[in-house]
């Protein structure tokens, strides 16, 4: 019902009395106030006047499922949102999604998350209404070695929205992390529902530090946020909206043409690796230069007895030296 006032309301663009929305829903006057109590509950700045009625202010800056789904442009990436004010892990929300049926595209979004997931088993703070903590559904017609690109492809378009929307030069550590001047703002973590040869789905959870204003200790170090780079709030929707649309755009791409070669050079002109050294950590751990990326996607090391070592996303993690 409240939708359908919002709806209304919207439209109109102009005051709308309660009875006039009682007649045109069928309901009591009592009932239209209730859910204009609701609407405003979630933020949206209604104004009462006697003998006009009701009349909606602008709700551009609000942040929700219904406000994120009108500003997109995409054709498949979010046109099915799951809103949730507060919940676990929007990963662990898209998982049982996928397990309930549900398609590529459709995606999770929160306020606050209880027990965000980040990298290599550890937590990823979200503090309330501060970011963009979101998740997205995919299916793609991959065999499960080829998914890190997934992840390589996320970061290559998260870069890219965040240098539109904000002017901020933001550069990408591979595979995926999003940094500015050396400190991390965006961190991805892709998760893999696979059989041997079949991958079932994927979960591409994103996480942008955008408005938060300070760190913990323990953080403060490493970690960015837009706003405290730019020195001005930005717009959650609109970077979200840019995110899933250049996306979208990239992932498509791929998808028809199967190859990371054409995002080949963009994504190198981003990558702070090339030409640093970096300690490799897998089972044997390595020093070494960064000399350049392949076709694949695939990290080229350098070790000091000249020696190249091919090192691949899904098996490594990297450490800036
Ligand atoms: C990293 O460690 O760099 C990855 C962090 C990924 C965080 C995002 S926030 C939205 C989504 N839900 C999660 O629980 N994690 C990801």
């Amino acid at each position: 019902m409240h939708q359908k006032i919002l709806k209304i309301l919207k439209e109109t663009k102009d005051y709308v009395s309660g009875e006039q929305l009682g007649e045109q829903l069928g309901v009591s006057r009592a009932a239209i106030w209730k859910a204009i109590q609701k609407l405003k509950e979630e933020g949206y700045q209604i104004e009462a006047v006697s003998n006009k009625g009701y009349y909606l202010s602008s709700s551009e800056d609000l942040y929700n499922g219904v406000e994120i789904q009108e500003a997109l442009t995409t054709k498949v990436f979010g046109k099915e949102i799951f809103f949730y004010e507060q919940t676990d892990s929007t990963n662990i929300r898209i998982r049982e999604l996928a397990k309930q049926g549900k398609k590529e595209g459709v995606l999770a979004v929160a306020e606050m998350q209880t027990a965000g997931k980040g990298r290599r088993g550890k937590t990823w703070q979200t503090l309330r209404g501060t970011g963009i903590w979101m998740s997205l559904l995919l299916c793609p017609n991959m065999t499960p070695p080829e998914t890190p690109l997934l992840t390589l492809l996320a970061g290559l378009a998260v870069c890219e929205a965040i240098r539109e929307q904000t002017g901020l030069s933001a550069d990408i550590k591979w595979p995926n992390d999003i940094l500015i001047q050396g400190k991390k703002v965006c961190g991805i973590l892709t998760e893999l529902d696979a059989e041997m040869d079949k991958v079932n789905f994927v979960v591409m959870g994103i996480g942008i530090n955008v408005n938060t204003e300070c760190f913990s200790e323990e953080l403060k170090q490493a970690a960015t946020s837009l706003k405290l780079e730019k020195g001005e709030s930005i717009s959650r929707k609109k970077l979200l909206c840019a995110v899933l649309k250049q996306f979208e755009t990239i992932y498509y791409q791929y998808e028809k043409e199967g190859s990371f070669l054409p995002f080949l050079s963009r994504y190198k002109k981003y990558c702070i690796n090339v030409g640093r050294p970096v300690q490799v950590f897998s089972k044997n751990p390595f020093q070494g230069i960064c000399v350049d990326i392949t076709p694949e996607g695939e990290l080229i090391v350098e070790k000091e007895n000249g020696e190249r070592v091919t090192v691949f996303s899904g098996e490594v993690s990297i450490r800036n030296l």
